[in-house]
Parts: C-alpha cells; structure tokens; sequence
C-alpha cells in the first residue's frame, strides 16, 4: 500500500505497460487517473480498477492537444484534490522502416508531435499542480532509443532522446521543490507496440527472434516489470533519485 490515497495519473493506459502500470497503481492503493487517446481502452482499464475496488476517473485524452492535457490536469484535481505522481507512457512507434533519406516526412511529424511534444504539455501541466501540491514524482517513458540509436526508426530514436533532455531539464528546473523527475528507457518489451505495431513480432519470428537476442537474458521484459520501476521511481523507496534515464533493458546496453 505504497501509494494509498496518492493521486497517481497515467497516459498510455489503456494499453501495455500504461495499462500495467496504471493496475499496479490500483493494487497499492492509489486513485488513478487512467488516460488514453484509445477511450474504450481506458474504459476497460478503469472497469479492472473498479472492479479490485479502486478508485478510479477514465479520461479519453490525447497528449498531442494542450487544451486537452490542461482540462485533463484539472478533472483530476475536480474529483481528488490534487496530484502526486504522473507516469506519461503514451508513445507511438510510427508504421514504417526507412532510412532518413527516405522516410516520410509526415510520420517524422507525428513522432515528434506525440511523444515529444506531448510528453513536454503534460509535464508543463503536472508540474504546475505539483507546484501547488508542493511536491510529486513524474516519470516519462523514454526508450533504450533515447539512449543508443535506433536504425530505420529516426523520429522515434530523436523523440526519445528528447524525452531525456526534458526528464533532465525537468528534474533541474524542481529539484528544490520537492519534485521528481525521472525516465525509463526499455528495450523490447512484449506489448501490442512491438507485437503488432511496426515490426510486426508477432507475425515474423526472424524479427521476434532478433528482439529476444537484443537482451543479454535473451527474452523480452514484460509490461509488469516495466510497471515495477516506474513504480520505485515514483515512491518514496527513490527519494535521492531525480533526472535518471534508467536503462530497463535485460542487460542490453551492458
Ligand atoms: N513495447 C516496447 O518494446 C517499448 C520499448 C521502449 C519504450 N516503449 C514506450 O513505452 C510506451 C508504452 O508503449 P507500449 O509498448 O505499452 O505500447 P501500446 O501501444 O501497447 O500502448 C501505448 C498506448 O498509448 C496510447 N496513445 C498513443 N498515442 C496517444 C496520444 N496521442 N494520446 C494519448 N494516448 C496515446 C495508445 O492508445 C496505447 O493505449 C510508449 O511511449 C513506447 O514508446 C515501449
């Protein structure tokens, strides 16, 4: 019961590891905003909360609005009065695999506008009620391509690099105002993204194969695990830990 009657906001929930995270939330007794642009997704997400006797507001949300991440921040503090912790896991892996001469240029737009530009409005919006609050703990979901390339993929790999220098940034900028910034940066991790999304890993065991030979344990992580370190980075247990981009990656980039 890490988090009882903590306000703990998730976007990305209503899949993969926002949905693990925003679950594991509920279990430790938190009242979690479930957040997606997917709205029966997070419906289902908020209905397993329900359903454990958590606490829970649904909010069909889409990171790339500002005017909807605000109104977002503030139903939160309508229904439970403020905000302690924020996990923003919603990304997009774009669908094609080209090299940057050939990659298309409004594919490059939507990366950059999702996971970069929008994890910035949600950070913009959490920090300024964490000011409030006096204090909390943000994590972003970064990736393994935020630290190391990523070949045929060049918006994800710079938007995650972005989301580094803006956990970084973030986690200077509060340091002495009580909040936390951090960033998880995984490697392959068996959700519908990397399942069904552009690698499509579950339809081509070459390239499955390829992903599970990545992690030196030679598997991919789960959602849960990924869960488990978000988790740590928002409780007390990380107290002396802000601005990390924590490699959560098997071994792979040892
Ligand atoms: N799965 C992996 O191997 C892996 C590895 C490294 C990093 N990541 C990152 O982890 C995060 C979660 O990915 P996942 O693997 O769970 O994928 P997923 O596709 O299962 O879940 C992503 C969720 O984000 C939501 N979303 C997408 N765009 C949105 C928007 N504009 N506004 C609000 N919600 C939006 C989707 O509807 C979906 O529910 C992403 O940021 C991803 O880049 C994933």
């Amino acid at each position: 019961m890490e988090f009882l009657n903590k306000v703990c906001y998730v976007t990305g929930a209503g899949s993969g590891i926002g949905k693990a995270t925003a679950l594991a939330f509920a279990r430790d007794g938190a009242h979690v905003v479930v957040c997606d642009i997917n709205a029966e997704g997070a419906s289902q997400t908020g209905k397993e909360i329900s359903d454990m006797g958590g606490e829970v507001l649904c909010l069909p949300l889409n990171i790339a609005r500002p005017d909807e991440v605000e109104r977002s921040i503030q139903q939160t503090v309508e229904r439970f009065g403020r905000l302690d912790c924020a996990a923003n896991i919603a990304g997009i892996a774009g669908p094609v695999s080209k090299r940057i001469h050939e990659y298309p240029e409004e594919f490059w737009k939507q990366q950059i506008e999702v996971n970069l530009t929008g994890t910035w409005y949600c950070l913009k919006y959490q920090l300024a009620q964490m000011l409030v609050n006096g204090g909390g703990s943000i994590v972003n979901l970064s990736s393994a391509a935020g630290l190391i390339a990523q070949p045929e993929n060049s918006p994800y790999a710079a938007s995650k690099h972005g989301v580094v220098g803006l956990t970084r940034t973030a986690a200077k900028e509060y340091a002495t105002d009580h909040i936390r910034v951090n960033a998880v940066c995984p490697t392959a991790i068996e959700t519908p993204m990397i399942m069904e999304g552009r690698r499509k890993l579950a339809h081509n065991p070459e390239a499955r194969q390829a992903a599970i030979d990545f992690q030196a344990m030679k598997r991919m992580g789960t959602p849960q695990e990924i869960a488990n370190v978000i988790l740590w980075l928002c409780s007390e247990k990380s107290s002396f830990i802000t601005g990390v981009a924590f490699a959560a990656d098997g071994g792979a980039l040892a």
